[in-house]
């Protein structure tokens, strides 16, 4: 098959326009550059000069390459010369007007056969095809910033594109080294649709004064992976943006979701646009620094001091209370390992004895370490043995009967003073503490999974947890190796907040036909960096797990755009719950 578009024209090579120029001279296409006047013409040659020298120097091109790259490149400022093209790519600044007017221009200068693309963000490619007399030849290619790097390439096609036409961009960037998924015209596509709601629930988060921003960023990066923290990204991309971005989402979705928090309309007021004007929800060393000059280091640290901790309890036998047991006797802490059996006890050490065992075959843990470790937990079959220890941690099933009579239970049993804590991912923490005579001693330390690998705990205090109680468990945190971050007993904590609504926004992207499984996963590891794609991520999570927390979050907000998708719930109703049951998004058992 012949290689589609041999000559290519991009009409402005600012940040985007330059990046798109090179990598498509690359692919040993020409391009005709073309830039508004004479003026920015000669800059925007120089930049590109630069930039290839840049790579010269840091090997991702030999000076023979750049050579011939540089040869492919015209630059001018007449946009006539597109008419040469089989393509043209625009990248001018996100206006509308600017751009139908250029779409206009470009119908009327180019053969009716030429492809003409939008690299716009957050406007409507229908409303810039319209401007033309060929909208079946118009559509978007969304590339992301910086382009060298980037692989991703969204297609955007609106409901006029010719799917041949859409097939041929598609073509054209993988021949650029890139990945194209396809995606329907609607405001911020795929990858900015799901980022931009995520990042403005963290900024609201953050304006309601629920956690700090660095326990935002924190609970992100080490709750899920993420490569950086929503208010440290939305200082990156430009709270401007940010806002325009969300603005268009709005305007479509009418989902309130998508409002812009206020807080980004004060930003931007106030000339605090992010890292690019040096400050936004941080303050950098100088406009366009990436280095925060006023981020808190480690975790907060506690306001009062806390009590003492010597030894410490964990109810349950199953993965969290064995995890959690683990935790604290790698760290030196005596722990005694409580189920409701002797029997379900002894088995719970036996599991938390192979996780050790596991560390030491992988190195992570000496012989030594682990036989220190073990012998630190004493696994007992009844919970009247708690009654000596400072710290309870309970992680027994997630069922608020059962947690309450627990809780009642241990304010009979455990001495006066001891921190009672529940692990609890969605129920609220207040809920177990009313189970007791002794609410103040009551907290949540909310521990990821797998425990003795995630570093993060959200510490949930409820509004009548003592704060020298919220000073143990942070200082605890500290002495475990664990990451604290602080926030309220409300539901989702930080983590499942923010995460949850975002997976939401997913399946109803994909049932609403908007894109694919695989498009949208791709398209949020490689635009965002993510270690997993949405649907990779709900099916090892559990399709039923992650119903409930959304019934959770629905049930708290009552916002209607949190909601539960109606195709998860019709999964989790055909018993499709994920890798456990061999089917959820995907099909787990074919493979
Ligand atoms: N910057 C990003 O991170 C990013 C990422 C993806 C997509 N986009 C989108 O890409 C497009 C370009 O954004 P950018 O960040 O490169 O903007 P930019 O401001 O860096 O560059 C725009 C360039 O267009 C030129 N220009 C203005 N009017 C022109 C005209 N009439 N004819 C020819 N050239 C003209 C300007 O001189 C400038 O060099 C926008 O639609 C933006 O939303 C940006």
């Amino acid at each position: 098959m012949e290689r589609p578009f041999p000559t290519v024209a991009v009409v402005g090579l600012g940040t985007m326009g330059a990046g798109v120029a090179v990598a498509v001279a690359r692919s040993g296409r020409r391009v005709i550059g073309i830039e508004a006047d004479e003026e920015q013409a000669a800059r925007a040659l120089a930049r590109i000069q630069e930039a290839t020298a840049y790579a010269v120097t840091r090997e991702r091109l030999t000076p023979e390459e750049r050579t011939a790259l540089l040869d492919l490149i015209s630059v001018g400022h007449a946009l006539e010369a597109a008419a040469d093209a089989d393509l043209v790519v625009e990248e001018v600044p996100e206006q509308l007007e600017l751009k139908r007017e250029l779409f206009a221009e470009l119908d009327r200068i180019c053969p009716p056969e030429t492809v003409l693309a939008t690299g716009t963000t957050a406007l409507s490619v229908t409303r810039i095809a319209a401007a033309t007399a060929r909208p079946e030849r118009v559509l978007g290619l969304h590339f992301f910033n910086p382009v060298h790097t980037m692989k991703l390439v969204e297609v955007v096609r609106t409901v006029l594109t010719s799917p041949q036409v859409a097939e041929d961009a598609a073509g054209f960037a993988r021949d650029l080294g890139k990945e194209p998924v396809a995606a329907g015209d609607r405001a911020g596509f795929v990858v900015n649709g799901l980022l931009f709601a995520y990042l403005n629930q963290a900024a609201a988060m953050y304006e309601s004064k629920y956690a700090t921003r660095e326990d935002i960023d924190a609970a992100m990066r080490l709750g899920c992976g993420l490569p950086m923290g929503p208010l440290a990204l939305l200082d990156l991309i430009g709270v401007d943006t940010a806002r325009t971005v969300l603005e268009a989402m709005y305007e479509q979705s009418r989902d309130r979701l998508h409002a812009p928090a206020p807080i980004l309309g004060q930003l931007v007021s106030a000339g605090l646009l992010g890292r690019k004007s040096g400050r936004g929800f941080y303050t950098y060393a100088a406009p366009g620094s990436s280095r925060p000059v006023d981020a808190a280091d480690g975790p907060a640290l506690p306001k009062v001091p806390g009590r003492t901790v010597r030894t410490v309890g964990v109810c349950g036998s199953g993965t969290m209370a064995t995890g959690i047991a683990e935790v604290f006797a790698k760290a030196g802490r005596p722990v005694l390992l409580a189920a409701r059996s002797q029997e379900k006890a002894d088995k719970a050490k036996a599991q938390l004895a192979r996780s050790l065992e596991r560390s030491v075959t992988r190195g992570r843990l000496s012989a030594e370490q682990r036989d220190a470790a073990l012998a630190l937990v004493t696994p007992v079959g009844q919970y009247g043995e708690l009654a000596e220890v400072d710290l309870v941690v309970e992680a027994v099933a997630e069922d608020l009967a059962v947690k309450r009579e627990l809780f009642a239970t241990l304010d009979e049993i455990v001495k006066p003073g001891a921190v009672l804590a529940t692990t609890t991912s969605s129920l609220p923490v207040i809920s177990c503490a009313s189970a007791t005579s002794r609410p103040q001693d009551v907290i949540g330390m909310h521990f990821f999974n797998p425990a003795p690998a995630m570093k993060l705990v959200e510490v949930v205090s409820t509004v009548l947890t003592a704060p020298d109680v919220t000073a143990t468990v942070l200082e605890l945190c500290a002495e475990v190796r664990k990451h604290p971050v602080e926030c309220g007993d409300r539901a989702g904590f930080i983590v499942n907040a923010l995460l949850f609504p975002y997976l939401n926004d997913a399946v109803r992207m994909l049932q609403e036909h908007y894109a694919t499984v695989d498009d949208i996963d791709t398209a949020m590891k490689l635009g965002c960096g993510y270690p997993m794609g949405p649907f990779e991520l709900l099916d090892v999570v559990g399709l039923d797990v992650s119903l409930t927390i959304e019934q959770v979050l629905h049930q708290e907000f009552r916002e209607p755009g949190l909601a539960a998708a109606p195709l998860l719930e019709h999964l989790v109703a055909a018993g499709c719950l994920g890798r456990k049951t061999g089917r959820g998004f995907r099909d787990h058992a074919r493979r």
